[in-house]
């Protein structure tokens, strides 16, 4: 989806955010496996104090009261999304809404009177690190327990002759060095076999690997993998709210960076001569 008019730069930032993250509830296997992982905790969740970081519409804020959270906070930056997880939670019956409190401010200045036993959060981008997971090390609380606390960019070298179509031809692939690319290529969902990047709550995000070196193929794919633990929760390609990353190979050796400016988190991808 598209804003095609002319508006302030705030109220595009605003509804664009808006757009883009509503269209993750059309993702359901992404919903199933997040209410399997809270289902996992309920024994933890039930009688407890929660946080849902970036609730969007709060949908698991409503299963965290449903299996039995005490207090369940739902924290919103997005002032739309805010209106519309109150609007969501008003309907609920009253039992359950009068223990979810909305809070419309960003997660990292959210500072709860009391402690938080366990954090739900769904911040991770295509590539890993290019959405918000960075704010889950900027919190002013520590949750006992975050829910998933783990994730990985996993990547694969493949042919592109064995994605040769009409339009995206080698020819047009082997013009985006440097460039990574999402959607380019219909994922065959073998192709992610080793990890790049690891991020886990309380350690941050570490290089696992930069080297392709001695394998073959000039097609680079990359799809982020969400874990808990060992334990994989949703993968690019198979959850759809995530798809593969591709680029054309300019070497043996390659390296991410992602840098904060005042409005996002970019992701900056280099091969290394
Ligand atoms: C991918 S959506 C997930 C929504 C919801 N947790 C779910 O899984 O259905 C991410 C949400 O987090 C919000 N968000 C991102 N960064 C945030 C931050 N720093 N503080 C508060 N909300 C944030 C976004 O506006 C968006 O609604």
């Amino acid at each position: 989806m598209n804003i095609l008019n002319q508006v302030s730069p705030k109220r595009f930032r605003t509804i664009d955010d808006l757009l883009a993250f509503i269209s993750i509830y059309d993702d359901y296997k992404r919903t199933q496996a997040y209410q399997r992982l809270l289902r996992a905790y309920k024994n933890k969740i039930k009688g407890s104090v929660c946080v849902e970081g970036g609730c969007g519409l709060g949908i698991f804020s409503t299963e965290m009261v449903k299996l039995g959270a005490r207090k369940v906070y739902a924290i919103e930056q997005n002032p739309l999304l805010a209106n519309l997880a109150r609007n969501k939670i008003d309907n609920l019956p009253k039992y359950l809404a009068q223990r979810i409190e909305v809070v419309e401010e960003p997660l990292q200045s959210f500072q709860p009177r009391r402690h938080i036993d366990v954090l739900v959060q769904e911040l991770y981008g295509q590539l890993l690190y290019d959405e918000d997971l960075w704010v889950l090390e900027h919190l002013k609380f520590k949750p006992d327990v975050v829910l998933p606390n783990r994730g990985e960019l996993l990547a694969g070298v493949v042919s592109s002759a064995s994605y040769r179509d009409a339009v995206v031809t080698p020819g047009v692939i082997e013009q985006l060095q440097g460039v990574l690319v999402d959607g380019l290529l219909e994922e065959k969902l073998t192709e992610l076999r080793f990890p790049v990047l690891e991020w886990k709550y309380g350690k941050g995000l570490t290089h696992v690997r930069r080297s392709i070196k001695g394998l073959k193929g000039d097609l680079l794919c990359f799809g982020v993998s969400l874990t808990h633990n060992e334990k994989r929760i949703c993968e690019a390609g198979k959850c759809p709210n995530w798809s593969y990353v591709w680029t054309a190979r300019a070497g043996d050796k390659f390296e991410f960076t992602f840098q904060k400016s005042s409005a996002s988190l970019g992701c900056f991808f280099r091969w290394i001569r």
